[in-house]
């Protein structure tokens, strides 16, 4: 049994510590949200906040979870996630819950970043309709506000 802190309460799970965390998180607590692309740390759709740190969860433990605070979308509520509906900037959607999540994390830290900024921050996450100048444009324009 371990206890994480995610999503604004405290969790107790029944797993080991060498169980990946992505599928605690999915297959055991039902976040779906966190998304399995490329379970190799490759394509960015597994992220969440990890202490408020964009963070992978396909290849590395739920142990490496445990005293540190999650945060997924489910419970963000980010203005992000409407710009980007509102935007136009979503295409099947797969790749979008780890922009989400990366952006969020982004803009806690730097509420006005610059294009580069937002580039580099989004260089973990692969879009495979191609979405990306979309999503940078929404992005930009969150940032000039
Ligand atoms: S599923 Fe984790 S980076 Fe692709
Ligand atoms: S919108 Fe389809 S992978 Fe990004």
């Amino acid at each position: 049994m371990i206890s994480l802190d995610i999503n604004g309460s405290i969790t107790e799970v029944e797993t080991t510590d060498d169980v990946p965390a992505i599928f605690v998180l999915r297959n055991v607590l039902d976040i779906k949200s966190v998304k399995l692309g490329c379970g190799l740390e490759q394509c960015g759709s597994c992220a969440v906040l990890l202490d408020g740190e964009p963070t992978l969860t396909c290849s590395k433990a739920i142990g490496d979870f445990v005293g540190r605070t999650i945060e997924t979308i489910e419970q963000m509520q980010s203005p992000i996630q409407e710009a980007l509906l509102q935007g136009n900037a979503i295409q099947c959607g797969y790749c979008i819950n780890g922009i989400i999540v990366a952006a969020e994390g982004l803009f806690r830290r730097d509420s006005h970043p610059d294009r580069a900024t937002i580039i580099r921050a989004l260089e973990p996450h692969l879009c495979r309709c191609g979405a990306h100048p979309r999503i940078i444009r929404v992005l930009m324009e969150l940032a000039s506000r």
